[in-house]
């Protein structure tokens, strides 16, 4: 395997640029909103269940580590303007996501504003990591990351279907952002393969064997989050692997043989 990172060759940079601008000029154009005047806040539900608000909870906590996830991914790719450029403007709108949660958890009833402040200082108590070093298996696991919390934020909307309408928006505009981070992070593992494609392929099958959600390790009752979040039938492994596993290697036209695990021994 290869051991040159893809931010080395200019070719590849310059690649990641147009894709981090295609990207720009789309978020720009189509998917700005506004946390104050693109809710129906005067629709908000204080009757939902409690289990519901919990879940919206767990999202808040996962997403109030943005200072560690832009503390610590962006240091190594400054000097690749697509990279640095994305992760500045991925911050402001995953900042976004935790101010509508929280919004939604106090105007519901379901928290006060205390309890709102109170856990964001125990949550950030806790330093978020990189799970990866290398930037190909980072970018991988974001890839991967991004889509299975639009589905997270798409199946907790189906969950709460329609009953509040407040919630049904806010979740609606959070997941259409999940999708467009999927969908520049494919982009990105596209570029990755067409600069070095065994060693791509060789990360994308490391990450698959030891993906993890974030919750799972980071929140203090993590296990207990994400059991909650299973029992609602919102993410599992059956959906990991039907709609974010194959979808992916469908959409990278990475095939079976491809992600065969290479042989050590032959064995006759
Ligand atoms: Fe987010
Ligand atoms: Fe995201």
């Amino acid at each position: 395997m290869s051991s040159h990172d893809p931010e080395d060759s200019p070719e590849t940079r310059a690649k990641i640029y147009d894709a981090y601008r295609a990207y720009f000029d789309m978020a720009e154009k189509k998917r700005r909103w506004n946390i104050r005047t693109d809710i129906p806040w005067d629709k908000v539900n204080t009757s939902i269940e409690p289990v519901i608000a919990d879940v919206v909870q767990t999202f808040c906590m996962v997403e109030l580590y943005l200072p560690d996830y832009v503390a610590k991914q962006l240091p190594p790719v400054r000097a690749n303007r697509g990279r640095a450029w994305m992760l500045a403007n991925w911050g402001y709108e995953e900042s976004k996501h935790s101010l509508v949660l929280e919004d939604w958890l106090i105007k519901s009833g379901h928290r006060t504003k205390k309890q709102m402040a109170q856990l964001a200082d125990d949550v950030l108590a806790t330093e978020w990591n990189v799970l990866y070093g290398t930037p190909r298996a980072a970018v991988i696991y974001t890839m991967f990351q991004e889509l299975a919390t639009q589905l997270h934020y798409r199946n907790l909307r189906k969950v709460a279907d329609g009953r509040d309408p407040a919630l049904d928006r806010v979740l609606d505009l959070v997941s259409t952002d999940e999708a467009a981070h999927a969908h520049f992070f494919r982009m990105l593992v596209s570029i990755y393969l067409e600069d070095d494609r065994e060693a791509t392929i060789e990360a994308f099958k490391h990450v698959v064997n030891t993906f993890r959600m974030p919750a799972d390790s980071l929140l203090a009752d993590g296990r207990r989050r994400v059991e909650a979040v299973r029992s609602l039938k919102i993410f599992d492994e059956q959906v990991f692997i039907e709609e974010v596993y194959r979808p992916l290697i469908h959409r990278l036209g990475l095939t079976r043989a491809d992600l065969k695990p290479k042989k050590v021994f032959a064995t006759k």
